[in-house]
C-alpha cells in the first residue's frame, strides 16, 4: 500500500463494496471518511461519517464542507443504484444517472482540484463491466456506467501529467444487495471484491476489469445486443 494514501473518503459505504472495503482499509490502518444516505455500521476510532444523497442539490456544498475541514488523498466513489425499466415512469432511470454517473461526476468536481492542486491524489470509482452492453430490461444501469468509464478514463489521461490518479474498476457479480440478476457466474465474493479494490489502490491502473474470467461472456452478451441495436425495426408507423 503507497504510504501517501492514509485518508480515504468512500462514498456509497453503508453497505455493499463500500462497507467492506471501509472495514478492510481501517483494519490496514487508514483513516477514512464514510458518506452514504443512511448510518454507518462501522464504529471505529479513525472513522467518521456523514450521511449524505449524492444525488440532493446540496451535495457539492456539503462535501466542500467536509472536505474542508480535512485533507483526504483517496477517493473511492462506489454509491450506485440499478433497478428495471418502467416504460410508463422514467423517474427512476433519471435516478439511477443522477446517482451512478452525476454524483460521481460532482464528486469528481469537488475532490479533482484539490489533487491537482496538491499534485497527487487517487480517485477511485467502481464501474461494472455491464458498461458495454444494451439492455433493453434495465437500460440505465449499462449506460450510465458507460458514461461513466468513458468520462473517467478520459479524465485519468487528462490528469497523468498532474501527478492525480483515476482508476476505472469494472467488476462483474458480486455478491450484495445489488446482484439480483438470476443467473450470476463468476460471482466473487465480498472478500474477492476488496482484494481487487486493494490491488487498485496499490497499483493506480487507469482501467481494471476483474474477473477475467467472465469478460469473454460479456463480449458476447455485447455483440448480441449490438445486433439487436441494428435490427431492430420500430414499431409500425400509426395509420392517419
Ligand atoms: N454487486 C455487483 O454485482 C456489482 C457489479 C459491478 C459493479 N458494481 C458497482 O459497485 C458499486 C457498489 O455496489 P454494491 O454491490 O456494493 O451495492 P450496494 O450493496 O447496494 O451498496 C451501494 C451503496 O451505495 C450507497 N448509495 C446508494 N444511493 C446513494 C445515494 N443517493 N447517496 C449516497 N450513497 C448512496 C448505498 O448506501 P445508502 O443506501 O445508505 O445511501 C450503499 O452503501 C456500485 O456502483 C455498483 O454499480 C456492483
Amino acid at each position: 500500500m503507497p504510504s501517501l494514501s492514509r485518508h480515504a473518503i468512500i462514498i456509497g459505504n453503508s453497505d455493499g463494496i463500500g462497507l467492506h472495503s471501509t472495514r478492510r482499509l481501517l483494519d490496514r490502518g487508514w483513516k477514512i471518511t464514510g458518506v452514504s444516505r443512511r448510518a454507518s455500521p462501522v464504529v471505529h476510532a479513525s472513522y467518521q461519517h456523514h450521511v449524505l444523497d449524492v444525488s440532493d442539490c446540496a451535495y457539492v456544498e456539503k462535501l466542500h464542507a467536509i472536505l474542508g475541514q480535512e485533507s483526504v488523498d483517496t477517493c473511492i466513489y462506489c454509491a450506485g443504484i440499478g433497478g428495471p425499466l418502467d416504460p410508463k415512469d422514467l423517474r427512476g432511470d433519471v435516478h439511477v444517472f443522477e446517482v451512478n454517473l452525476m454524483g460521481a461526476l460532482r464528486t469528481a468536481e469537488v475532490i479533482v482540484p484539490a489533487m491537482v492542486a496538491a499534485g497527487r491524489g487517487h480517485l477511485v470509482v467502481l464501474s461494472s463491466q455491464a458498461d458495454v452492453l444494451v439492455v433493453a430490461s434495465a437500460p440505465s444501469y449499462a449506460a450510465s456506467k458507460a458514461a461513466m468509464s468513458s468520462y473517467f478514463e478520459g479524465l485519468g489521461l487528462a490528469l497523468r501529467p498532474h501527478g492525480v490518479a483515476i482508476s476505472n474498476l469494472r467488476l462483474g457479480f458480486v455478491d450484495t444487495k445489488m446482484a439480483r440478476a438470476r443467473v450470476r457466474p463468476f460471482m466473487y465474493t465480498l472478500d474477492q471484491a476488496v482484494d481487487v479494490v486493494e490491488k487498485v489502490l496499490c497499483k493506480r491502473p487507469l482501467r481494471m476489469t476483474r474477473p477475467l474470467s467472465i469478460a469473454p461472456f460479456v463480449r458476447l452478451l455485447a455483440w448480441i445486443s449490438r445486433w439487436r441495436v441494428l435490427l431492430a425495426r420500430g414499431p409500425a408507423c400509426p395509420r392517419a
